[in-house]
């Protein structure tokens, strides 16, 4: 189900294609940060991370965002690694840097203007990062500052590979609905900027699937988030009833915060729950709330077999919420994005039943080595 429409429709051959212009410009892009900050006169010589650390006079807490910018050049063989007991030392190879930034960009944006997103962030947090390496500004000084803000909202509501989480969640979303008994009681969480929200409702508007009652709460721990996204939201859709806009912490019990167990058939997410804090509560309680026969669909991030290094951790590494979370070895091993994998696990582990991806994570990867989107569906019993 749904397997031709996500390897020829949602991952076109242009997301195919440009997706490689991006990995080249995220690695000229780390490159700069290098040679900004001089670390690459460094790495003349063997030199660990926490070396580079002392001699820059770093904060200890940004050594798992160079540690994933060292790793990422190794990937590619501009860096060359070396294990002695449990130090790892990186030192630059003989592989020459040739990419060209304005280059890259102008051959990706003339093909599909909206992939600009993805190169003017990544843009964004590399010239910030050697502040953000001196401790001087965070993730969110960088993303969210007025200067910066329209690059942020471009990012995560006009970008092709971005949208691709929105499409994919939304389609899935579209589909549960008529599964369930009218009116169907819809929350989504973690919304942002409401673009899973908004494409949702753009699905509806182009097929015979809008006459169906719901009732739809956004929320998001942020206030801010709620306005911006009604906004966006009534200028789309006349289904103003339908909607309801509230504030809610994921990290805290939902009977807290204006809703009853038991009462909600979807709860759904783009690229949020993989923020929770501690996911084993948070997924529990989703699970509370969701009526019998209710239904969680999460549209995330994971790490494709062809992919490990997903290209937004980039950005992630420098927000401490990221690194901010409780490992679990049951339920969730790593920190960041997981695989698909780890989420049927987890969702399993809470007493959800029929979980699987749709569509079918293993046959997609059979077929292409970066569906770096899944959606995972499991069923409260
Ligand atoms: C990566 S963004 C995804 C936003 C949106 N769904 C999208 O795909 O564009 C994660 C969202 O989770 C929200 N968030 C972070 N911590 C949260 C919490 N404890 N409870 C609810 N939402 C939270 C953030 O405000 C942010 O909007």
């Amino acid at each position: 189900m749904f397997e031709d429409w996500y390897l020829n429709d949602l991952f076109s051959s242009k997301i195919r294609e440009i997706w490689k212009l991006t990995d080249y410009y995220l690695l000229k892009c780390i490159f700069n940060i290098l040679d900004e900050t001089k670390i690459l006169n460094h790495l003349n010589e063997f030199k660990s991370i926490d070396e580079i650390i002392q001699i820059n006079n770093y904060p200890k807490k940004v050594f798992s965002a160079i540690k994933w910018i060292f790793d990422r050049l190794t990937l590619d063989d501009y860096l060359i690694k070396e294990r002695n007991s449990d130090i790892i030392k990186y030192k630059l190879s003989d592989k020459k840097m040739v990419y060209d930034l304005d280059k890259l960009e102008n051959l990706a944006v003339q093909s599909a203007p909206s992939s600009i997103a993805a190169f003017n962030m990544l843009k964004l947090i590399s010239d910030n990062y050697p502040k953000y390496l001196k401790g001087e500004k965070n993730g969110v000084d960088i993303i969210f500052s007025p200067d910066n803000i329209q690059i942020t909202n471009e990012y995560y509501k006009n970008n092709l590979f971005y949208n691709v989480h929105n499409i994919a969640g939304a389609k899935i979303l579209n589909w549960e609905i008529d599964n369930h008994n009218d009116p169907c009681v819809i929350v989504e969480i973690g919304g942002g900027l409401g673009g899973g929200t908004c494409e949702f409702i753009k699905q509806r508007q182009k097929s015979a699937q809008q006459l169906k009652p719901f009732k739809y709460y956004f929320t998001d721990i942020a206030n801010k988030l709620l306005r911006s996204t009604k906004k966006d939201v009534e200028s789309l859709s006349d289904e103003r009833s339908n909607f309801e806009y509230k504030k809610m912490d994921f990290n805290k019990p939902i009977i807290d915060q204006g809703f009853e167990y038991n009462s909600v058939d979807i709860i759904w997410g783009v690229n949020a729950a993989h923020v929770a804090n501690d996911l084993r509560f948070t997924l529990n309680e989703f699970y509370k709330s969701l009526k019998t026969g209710g239904a969680i669909i999460l549209s995330e991030t994971v790490r494709p077999v062809g992919n490990l290094m997903i290209q937004q951790e980039l950005l992630l590494n420098t927000l401490d919420d990221y690194w901010n979370v409780k490992l679990d070895k049951d339920l969730r091993p790593v920190h960041g994005f997981m695989e698909w994998e780890n989420w049927i696990n987890a969702l399993k582990v809470i007493g959800f039943e029929n979980v699987q991806t749709i569509p079918d994570m293993k046959y997609l990867q059979s077929k292409y080595d970066n569906c770096y989107v899944a959606v995972i569906r499991g069923i409260k019993g």
